[in-house]
């Protein structure tokens, strides 16, 4: 909806600074009780704090006058489900945690007279689910998908001077909605929008780079502008490209331009940019254009895109192509959650586990299976991952009572359309997903809607192709669901790659989901043998467990490497998260419960690898590494031999046992017969040369590995028989944090006995005490079966270590930590906060 502005085109004469200062001081004129909009004089600034939560359903809280003094006071964003607590009686497939109910969200704030003129819109970049948004009683509209951003122009209902604003939402997710754990909440980042009358839309520009040289970029921009006041106006617009160090590389201004009131009208540019930089997964260069909007010599509207000067292509003999050059993807898909925040998103700690993905060899995110966060697109950008945006788990067949079949009909278009506009300007999205092992791909008519999906892609971003990941891969093949997205996307498939590409010589095909590989980290359970699930709840970490659908990573590595032009594969997944605790949730055992989140994960859920990880790393990586596994405390099983496995890119590895050589073996010489399923092998077993397997009888002391390539040694890695559990150790993974209130420090906690030798069976409950300039976000240990809140001060170790998360407050200082256990020696640490670093973020 286009709100009228009314005759007040004078005041587009206030500067962005000039108009900070009003609302600065109209914050200051304000008491404790009222939240006081703060701006910047940036046309977005965030909206998160000072909101009141109340959680339960709170008849007439729309309305102003509404008493909402005893709401809990807090700061967005908030996810209600990952407080708690666990229970039994909800569903494991969702964590077990309260993630349906009713919630409501308050927030008052005031404008300053003079800011009467602006248009202000509200933006909220997710918010979980079905949400109504009230202003001043008014009611704005709603969205059912908790995962599509969306917004409402505020400007006709706001109040200005000492009266009070307050925008009001009411979210009611419902049971059985979802897959895995969605959270429940305001969980994604609100802004508010702040501008001129006539302005550049909201995700109103669209960037391409249709032409790229070594020379040259043309840089091809569609601005759309909005007129929202009752006169035509007069503008022109002035597009800037600086490159990443904030030079003006590139300049085009327009002809004057009329736009009548209350219309909005797109603006064509082509820029060319002189020896551009590529936009490469190694060098991910990034440029802004910034549109602005002039009256006269006066800007009144100043909008930033951030794009990259990069090619994609899809081919079918070389597979992906970036600028030109063909990459495997080693992809990973992801959920939402960061394990103990839950859904409420995090800037940090989606970086971090972007970082640790990237350590492995990852450069590819599926993001399963709906659209993410924008910090997670911006985070790709800046990090060279390359993404494939994903839009549905399902459509109109539900997977699940209340899912998002329920809102197909009346939604899909609306939120694949604003998803396309609101990322399509990421140079990190290559592929667009009209969605996840869809039902309707068994159906005659299901590739009708598979069209339609995908040519609503098309329209909004033709430089992209579409995809959908396939499970039923002969069905979508026969039912013509498979031919009406540009890229075939095939889950667990690799047996029938080799089929699909005789059979289909013009496709472009990839791993859109792939392993399904099970375990929990540190657990090791002999003899190795591929079970369903043991009593334990937990998995060993061996790597040979999977569900009947999935196999290890070793199967898809050996396809991938026989057919190099199947483009590469997203694992099933990178972390653990919350929810589908995939074994334990099969409906076969009553004896499942605490198991409550996954064991997918190559990295568990607090962020720790697993064995898994260095297995990935082994085939994705060429920095020389070595790992081993198991860990080394086989106490009563003396003489017994207990499997040594060896991860390694090197092309040798010996294995040393108390100083003795076990002897070399040969990276892909020395095969080993895993156990798998049959639907990878009719013998149940499978030949995997990617894994070194030594059979160790067990002595205590130093298990070490030596790795050799071109005859030299690259990388070793030792592992000792640990003593009695001693002593703790805390490190931060930074110990130097931004004082904004948000940035988070995540401190290891290990179990060491007395020589500093990790102890592998450690379960010791460990206390925090933080004091100083932050808080504790959340504590883990990466245990997929405990009830233990993420919300407190101690945790019970698991495999030795468990994890602290430190949240900044917003005034500089010292955070202070001291953690104690029973029988053991305290450990201390301290991080520091800045506010200087903050200013620079
Ligand atoms: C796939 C599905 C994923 C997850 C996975 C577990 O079939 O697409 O969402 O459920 O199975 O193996």
């Amino acid at each position: 909806m286009v709100g009228k502005i009314g005759r007040r085109l004078g005041s587009l004469a206030l500067s962005g600074m000039a108009f900070a200062a009003l609302v600065s001081a109209a914050a200051a004129a304000t008491g404790p009780q009222l939240a006081a909009v703060r701006i910047s004089g940036e046309r977005r600034v965030t909206f998160n704090t000072n909101w009141r939560f109340y959680k339960g359903d709170a008849p007439g809280a729309e309305n102003p006058s509404f008493d909402d003094s005893h709401w809990t006071l807090l700061r967005l964003p908030h996810d209600w489900a990952i407080e708690g607590p666990f229970d039994e009686k909800l569903n494991p497939e969702t964590g077990g945690l309260p993630v349906s109910g009713t919630g409501w969200y308050r927030k008052s704030f005031l404008l300053p007279e003079n800011a009467q003129g602006r248009v202000f819109t509200i933006f909220f970049d997710g918010a979980m689910s079905n949400s109504t948004i009230w202003l001043n009683g008014e009611e704005l509209g709603g969205r059912p998908y908790g995962y599509s951003s969306f917004f409402f122009d505020l400007t006709s209902h706001l109040r200005f001077g000492p009266q009070t604003n307050v925008l009001a939402v009411r979210l009611v997710p419902e049971p059985n909605a979802s897959r895995w754990y969605p959270g429940a909440g305001i969980y994604r980042n609100v802004w508010l929008d702040i501008t001129a009358p006539v302005h550049v839309a909201e995700w109103g520009t669209y960037v391409t780079t249709p032409e790229v040289s070594n020379e040259k970029a043309t840089v091809a921009v569609k601005a759309e502008l909005s007129n929202q006041s009752a006169n035509e106006a007069r503008v022109t617009v002035r597009n800037t490209v600086f490159d990443q160090s904030g030079m003006p590389v590139s300049k085009a201004s327009s002809d004057a331009i009329a736009i009548s009131a209350d219309a909005t009208r797109s603006i064509p540019a082509s820029l060319a940019v002189s020896n551009p930089q590529r936009w490469e997964m190694s060098h991910p260069y990034l440029y802004t254009l910034v549109t602005e909007v002039l009256q006269g010599d006066r800007a009144i509207d100043k909008y930033s895109t951030t794009f990259g000067i990069r090619t994609i292509a899809f081919d079918r003999d070389k597979g992906f192509l970036l600028n030109g050059k063909p990459h495997k993807l080693h992809g990973v898909c992801l959920h939402h959650d960061l394990g103990a925040l839950g859904t409420a998103v995090n800037r940090r700690a989606t970086e971090r586990q972007l970082e640790i993905l990237k350590a492995a060899g990852v450069n590819a995110i599926r993001t399963s299976h709906n659209p993410p966060s924008p910090e997670l697109l911006e985070l790709s950008d800046r990090m060279g991952l390359v993404v494939m945006d994903e839009a549905f788990d399902m459509w109109r067949i539900p997977k699940v009572p209340n899912g998002y079949s329920k809102y197909y009909d009346q939604w899909s278009e609306r939120d694949l359309r604003d998803l396309a506009r609101r990322d399509r300007n990421h140079p990190s999205i290559i592929l667009w997903s009209i969605g996840n092992e869809i039902p309707e791909q068994n159906s005659a008519e299901g590739w009708k809607e598979a069209k339609r999906l995908s040519d609503f892609f098309h329209e909004e971003d033709p430089t992209r192709p579409t995809t959908s990941a396939m499970n039923e891969w002969a069905d979508a093949i026969r039912n013509h669901f498979a031919d009406n997205v540009d890229v075939k996307g095939f889950n667990y498939q690799p047996m029938h790659y080799e089929q699909i590409m005789h059979e289909h010589p013009n496709w472009v095909i990839f791993g859109s989901e792939t392993e399904s590989c099970v375990s929990s980290r540190g657990v090791y359970d002999l003899p190795l043998v591929a079970y369903e699930k043991p009593p334990s709840h937990q998995i060993s970490s061996y790597d040979v467990v999977a569900p009947f659908w999935a196999y290890c990573p070793d199967v898809e590595f050996t396809y991938q490497e026989k057919f190099p032009n199947v483009f590469g594969e997203f694992v099933w997944t990178g972390f653990d998260y919350i929810g589908e605790p995939t074994p334990y949730f099969d409906g076969k055992q009553e004896h499942d419960w605490p198991a409550r989140s996954s064991y997918f994960g190559f990295v568990d859920l607090a962020g720790f690898p697993k064995d898994r990880y260095y297995l990935y790393q082994s085939e994705w990586t060429t920095k020389p590494m070595v790992h081993i596994l198991p860990h080394w405390n086989w106490e009563g099983h003396e003489g017994q031999a207990i499997p040594v496995t060896a991860y390694s890119n090197a092309e040798e590895v010996e294995l040393f046992l108390n100083a003795k050589s076990l002897g070399r073996k040969k990276r892909f010489s020395d095969p080993w017969e895993m156990p798998v399923g049959h639907n990878v092998s009719d013998s149940g077993k499978f030949m995997t040369k990617y894994r070194l397997i030594w059979q160790v009888p067990y002595q205590p002391g130093t298990l070490k590995a030596v790795a050799y390539s071109g005859g030299k040694q690259v990388a070793e890695q030792e592992i000792r028989t640990a003593e009695a559990p001693a002593r703790i150790k805390l490190a931060a993974d930074r110990s130097v944090i931004h004082a904004d209130g948000d940035d988070l420090s995540y401190v290891t906690v290990r179990i060491e006995d007395k020589d500093g030798n990790l102890c592998p069976a450690a379960d010791n409950l460990i206390h925090f005490n933080v004091t100083g300039a932050g808080d504790i976000a959340g504590v883990d240990n990466g245990n997929a079966a405990t009830t233990e809140p993420f919300h407190a001060d101690h945790r019970q170790a698991f495999s030795g270590m468990a994890l602290l998360i430190l949240r900044s407050r917003p005034d500089p200082g010292k955070i202070h930590v001291v953690a104690t256990g029973d029988g053991l020696t305290q450990a201390e640490i301290e991080v520091r906060t800045e506010s200087a670093l903050a200013a620079k973020k």
